[in-house]
């Protein structure tokens, strides 16, 4: 059976400081994640030599099969930093789709600062993450729409994957897989640090387990 694996990017300077969006670089608690998730999915998967040189060769849009294990981040500095620990026959992958629901003009800023610069954004977005935005931003509906390249490729994907992106898109991907109330998925807690593991099976997807990974 394959898997796919989900998780988010190790803990950033923006979740510590409690802004949203933007770029940060990840902390020194958010790379020993990424040392310790490395080592997780290595022991898991241990790269062969032939396999590795296959997955090279089928490298577009998360290649075609034959590597053991591949990776995919979204193209944002705290995914791709949270791949850096593995070795470089690893394929790694990155995508616009994976990255975070943007945020427009509340980028980088507290829930605190939105609440009081945007109070009626925010208030109106409470009520409903599906359809409200902040302004300039993209809403819960939007990244569903951007995630269905994706679904459509780890539907046809013949091999295992690990997936390292955010909050929403890990929602977004979790709602797809189990079947979930939308409306409930965009309140869903996705711990950092913390790996999904997805079976695939001929009606729909077992969640296998979900695993803190330090
Ligand atoms: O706080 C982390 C984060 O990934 C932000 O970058 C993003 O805006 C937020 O989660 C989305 O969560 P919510 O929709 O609950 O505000």
């Amino acid at each position: 059976d394959r898997v796919i694996y989900l998780t988010r990017h190790g803990e950033s300077e923006y979740n510590r400081e409690g802004k949203i969006g933007g770029d940060p670089p990840l902390t020194d608690q958010g790379r020993k994640f990424a040392a310790a998730l490395a080592r997780f999915a290595q022991e898991r998967h241990p790269i062969a030599p032939a396999c590795a040189e296959k997955s090279k060769a089928d490298a577009t849009f998360g290649g075609g099969g034959g590597g053991q294990l591949q990776l995919w981040t979204s193209k944002l500095r705290r995914t791709v930093e949270t791949a850096h620990f593995f070795d470089e026959q690893y394929e790694v992958t990155t995508m616009r789709f994976l990255n975070e629901i943007y945020s427009g003009l509340c980028e980088g800023m507290t829930y605190d600062d939105i609440k009081k610069v945007y109070p009626e954004e925010y208030r109106t977005r409470q009520a409903n993450k599906l359809i409200g935005r902040y302004p300039g931003g993209e809403n819960y509906m939007d990244v569903i729409e951007r995630l269905r390249p994706v679904v459509v490729e780890l539907e046809r994907l013949s091999t295992d994957v690990l997936i390292i992106t955010h909050n929403v898109v890990m929602r977004t991907l979790l709602a797809y897989f189990t079947g979930m109330d939308l409306l409930e998925m965009t309140l869903l807690d996705v711990p950092l640090h913390t790996v999904y593991c997805l079976k695939p099976k001929p009606y729909g997807v077992e969640i296998a387990y979900q695993r803190g990974v330090v």
